[in-house]
């Protein structure tokens, strides 16, 4: 799903993975990762808190605020400015930098349904987003982004 979800991705973009601990946010993030065309692997940026991967034509600025609570902190990793360079940012635990990355983002809501399942849901915020609903549920159920 991150894979198809990334042909809709362009540059400043913010993307705010939010679920549990093991819900699969790094998981999304490594497709997102396949789907812009980054070959180095994608993990888990816990301890370095934000790792920048190029991918094909889009860099992805992949951050992890687990161990950050302060807004300050949060701030200083400039994700949206990161973004708005030269790609798209994607932010695990990013219910902490909601109120920090502007009008314009989408959240990916991952939880446990069970061992194997998990259910997915994406909230459009801002109008550059909310204009690429159609688009996004086209893709979601297995045709082609434009
Ligand atoms: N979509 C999924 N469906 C089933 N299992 C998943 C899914 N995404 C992740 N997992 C399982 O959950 C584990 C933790 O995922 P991870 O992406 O590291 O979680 P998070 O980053 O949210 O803490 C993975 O190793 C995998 O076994
Ligand atoms: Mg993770």
């Amino acid at each position: 799903m991150g894979e198809v979800f990334a042909g809709l991705l362009g540059a400043g973009d913010i993307v705010l993975l939010e679920g549990e601990m093991g819900a699969g946010k790094t998981v999304f993030a490594s497709g997102v990762g396949a789907g812009l065309g980054v070959t180095s692997p994608v993990t888990s940026p816990t301890f370095v808190l934000v790792r920048s991967q190029r991918g094909r034509s889009l860099a992805m600025h992949h951050a992890d605020l687990w161990r950050l609570d302060s807004d300050a902190e949060i701030a200083d990793l400039a994700i949206a400015e990161a973004a708005e360079e030269d790609g798209v940012a994607l932010v695990e635990w990013g219910e902490k930098a909601e109120k920090l990355v502007g009008e314009e983002y989408i959240k990916v809501v991952i939880s446990i349904a069970d061992q194997l399942h998990r259910t997915i849901r994406f909230e459009a915020q801002g109008p550059s987003w909310t204009t690429r609903t159609a688009a996004l549920a086209r893709v979601l159920r297995g045709g082609e982004a434009e």
